[in-house]
């Protein structure tokens, strides 16, 4: 199945009929991408895509609104326009393409906060290390930062974490369409939505389906940031907040346990820990559904995304992307039966397993 994130075909996986030549420069192109990044990070730092209006806008007046020096910002904008973000429409006068309307903030399918995720310090900082990491098998995180990411954020930097939580959400919004088209509910009562953030998954599914309750189970300060809608207007009769530290407890009976990128944080024995707490909790035959990325079993080639954010996780902690069988694997450890994959038009796909009985 294609992969909506993908960046294509590795380059480097393509070079067998290419000349050493044309290999060197798709190796130099790989490792400007860096640099390509960067000029997304700035135009959405210096929020360009929210100035530029629906026609063309002239050079000296962007520059004002944005707080910059013109002729800096001609020379960032000629390499944006080089790559398609932004076009110039004449002398010193740029308008919107495609490409930088993703960058507008109120933009249907809106990137502007995952690039600024992207652009956080901390991000550059833990990629830059990753041949340390690679070498001592130490999260560059917690190296550089000297704790793990989500007390940095508490602790340390709560406006980086803010950037992080809309990233997030935005994110979301990619494949929730995608879960819940594939999720069938016939006959389901109670669904937990297991660390599930701010419960936009569970608003769509509660708003979907009328006569589900739905349960937002994750750590007391997250559930303060709750969609408002889980808690007031007419979905609140049918939802309820659990605060929980999920790997002690999971204290909610539920007929179908959704965790979405919940898994990915942790290593196999924390996993199975959180696991064996579901499968405690949950009534016999119950449902536990797992969304995440799937790494390739055997030779096949993974995409570029998962892959990447494999390498993202082990810098970050002790997360990490898994293969169908290495789910499969913590599912039996737990003592829950695996069931299958259920491949779905996202990034991310349903693991399914069920509680025995
Ligand atoms: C990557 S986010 C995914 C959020 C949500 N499932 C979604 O798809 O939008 C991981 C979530 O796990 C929660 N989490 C991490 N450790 C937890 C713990 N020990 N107990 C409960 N929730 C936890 C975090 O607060 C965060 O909301």
């Amino acid at each position: 199945m294609t992969d909506a994130f993908d960046i294509g075909p590795a380059p480097l996986a393509q070079t067998d009929s290419t000349t050493p030549f044309s290999a060197a420069a798709d190796v130099r192109r790989l490792t400007q991408s860096l640099w390509s990044s960067a000029l997304v990070q700035a135009a959405v730092d210096l929020r360009l895509a929210d100035l530029v209006g629906e026609g063309a806008v002239r050079l000296a007046d962007l520059a004002e609104a944005a707080g910059a020096e013109p002729a800096a910002l001609r020379r960032l904008l000629r390499a944006l326009s080089a790559h398609g973000v932004f076009r110039r429409t004449g002398d010193d006068e740029y308008a919107h393409t495609p490409f930088s309307r993703c960058l507008a903030s109120d933009a249907p399918g809106s990137v502007a906060h995952l690039v600024g995720l992207a652009g956080s310090d901390w991000t550059w900082t833990v990629w830059h290390r990753l041949a340390d990491t690679v070498r001592t098998g130490e999260p560059a995180f917690r190296t550089a930062f000297g704790k793990d990411v989500y007390r940095y954020f508490a602790e340390d930097d709560p406006q980086a974490g803010a950037v992080f939580n809309r990233a997030m959400v935005e994110s979301a919004r990619w494949t929730s369409g995608p879960v819940l088209d594939a999720l069938d509910l016939t006959g389901t009562g109670t669904v937990a939505d297991v660390a599930g953030g701010s419960g936009s998954l569970l608003r769509l599914l509660l708003e979907r389906h009328p006569k589900v309750s739905g349960v937002l189970i994750d750590a007391e300060q997250v559930l303060g940031q709750a969609e408002p809608a889980l808690t007031q207007g007419p979905l609140a009769a049918r939802c309820s907040l659990v605060p929980a530290d999920i790997r002690k407890e999971l204290p909610v009976a539920a007929d179908l346990y959704l965790m979405r990128q919940v898994m990915h944080i942790w290593n196999d024995e924390e996993c199975v820990q959180v696991l064996s707490h579901c499968a405690s909790a949950a009534p016999p035959g119950a449902r536990i559904v797992v969304v995440e990325h799937l790494l390739a079993d055997g030779p096949r080639r993974d995409s570029t995304f998962s892959s990447l954010l494999d390498v993202q996780m082990m810098l970050l902690g002790t997360g990490r992307e898994r293969t169908e069988r290495e789910f499969a694997a913590l599912f039996e450890a737990a003592g829950l039966r695996y069931e299958g994959v259920t491949r779905i038009p996202s990034p991310l796909q349903l693991i399914t397993a069920r509680a025995p009985g």
